[in-house]
């Protein structure tokens, strides 16, 4: 072993590289369970990964056989029933792990100075995610498959002049078709995933060059020893990977119980109409994206216009890109912030689940009305961030973690 292991490192910095990013990466020793998250998300596209390899075996992305395919490795196929609800409840889980990665960010300020970046890299991944999830979920080639993709790239449609060429161009088809189906398989098990492997590599590389941030919001790397080593800092190994560890095996114990036990996760993991074949003649009876989309699926569908619905969207999605720079506070962590902030951030979460729940209700009466209310509620996080946050009275941030 130690001659090999001389043999790689004049040839690969093997040991350079475990080095600066494990045994002398010194990050805070109070992480708490919120940063977990990054790890888990780590597994679950691992995961995903390899699950989805298996079920490329069998699945053939053809509008004749794609719904039968599933089917057969479902039934026939050793183990694909294992494999495809891995797939399915890790499609969840990870958008789950994402939003609480997601969340941690927000209460602890990782996404300010000087992590701009690893908070940008993140959105592009959330971004990348959608669209992988976007593609995937028409490959069963279910009815809601067929006409969730329908709704979402009809939606191209409302961009002026040129839209419905470029509904039409995303399709290869004047409707979602067999064609539409190798494409977004292209995408799905290739460009898509590659992209997401190299961003999330990045990700880590600029996390690695600023330092994590921690619950407290204290930068670590300004208080160090003799050596150099930051004063609350701990080697992220074996410290931190031994914490880790005992998150993941919570965490698969958890997602266990849902493979195994509730996959279909009363129709919001796994959705009813899509156990149906795709069928160009019939509707489902309410058309709904799956749960994790479902927050700005309602905002699309609170405003009256096809545009302006888009456009909402789209802002509801794009605004988090811009948070490094809308919050004005001086202070990072939640603990240390007034309680504006708290106030903001804790109605912003609460219109976020309410915008979900109210996704999945038909778009009439007071369902809309609420939706209304709570994109609102959600818009004006964001756009009044930097008036309710200048002024904001903070507590004394401590000079050492606590
Ligand atoms: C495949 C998806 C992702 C993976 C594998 C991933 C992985 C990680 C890991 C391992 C860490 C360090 C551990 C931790 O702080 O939890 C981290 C930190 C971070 N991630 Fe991600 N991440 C992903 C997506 C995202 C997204 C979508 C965002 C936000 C838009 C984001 C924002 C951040 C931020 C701001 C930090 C620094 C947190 C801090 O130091 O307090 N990440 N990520």
């Amino acid at each position: 072993m130690e001659k090999l292991n001389t043999w790689i490192n004049k040839r690969f910095p093997l040991a350079k590289l475990i080095k600066e990013h494990a045994t002398e990466y010194y990050a805070s020793k109070n992480f708490n369970f919120w940063y977990g998250f990054g790890v888990l998300a780590f597994v679950v596209l691992a995961l995903q990964i390899f699950t989805g390899i298996f079920l490329t075996m069998n699945y053939k992305p053809s509008a004749a056989d794609a719904f039968a395919s599933v089917e057969y490795i479902m039934r026939d196929v050793e183990w694909g029933w294992l494999m495809r609800y891995l797939h399915s409840t890790g499609a969840s889980a990870f958008f789950i792990v994402i939003y609480l990665h997601m969340f941690r960010a927000l209460m602890y300020g990782s996404y300010k100075k000087p992590r701009e970046l690893v908070w940008l890299i993140g959105m592009v991944i959330y971004i990348c995610l959608m669209a992988e999830g976007f593609f995937g979920y028409l490959l069963p080639w279910g009815n809601m498959s067929y006409w969730g993709a329908q709704v979402i790239v009809s939606l191209f449609g409302a961009v002026p002049y040129f839209g419905e060429g470029l509904a039409e161009w995303i399709r290869g088809d004047f409707y979602i078709s067999d064609v539409t189906l190798n494409r977004f398989f292209a995408f799905h098990v290739i460009a898509v995933p590659i992209m997401l492997l190299l961003l999330v590599v990045v990700h880590i590389m600029a996390l690695h060059e600023v330092g994590s941030n921690n619950p407290d919001g204290i930068e670590i790397k300004e208080l160090k020893d003799s050596d150099g080593i930051p004063l609350d800092g701990v080697a992220f190994h074996p410290f931190h990977t031994s914490k880790d560890l005992v998150i993941i095996i919570v965490f698969l114990i958890l997602f266990s119980a849902v493979v195994f036990f509730a996959p279909e996760m009363g129709g919001y993991f796994l959705e009813h109409a899509n156990f149906e074949p795709a069928d160009s003649l019939q509707t489902p009876e309410h058309i709904a994206p799956v749960w994790y989309f479902t927050p700005f699926y309602a905002m699309l569908r609170a405003v009256p216009s096809k545009l302006g619905g888009v456009l909402l969207m789209g802002l509801a999605i794009l605004l988090p890109i811009f948070l490094p720079w809308l919050d004005k506070c001086r202070v990072k962590s939640i603990r240390y912030r007034g309680v504006t902030f708290k106030i903001a951030l804790a109605l912003f979460t609460i219109s976020f689940i309410a915008l979900g729940y109210l996704g999945l209700q038909p778009a009439t009466g007071v369902f809309t009305l609420l939706a209304r209310g709570f994109s609102a509620i959600y818009i004006a996080f964001f756009v009044f961030m930097p008036f309710y946050t200048k002024h904001e009275k903070t507590k004394p941030v401590p000079e050492r973690v606590t």
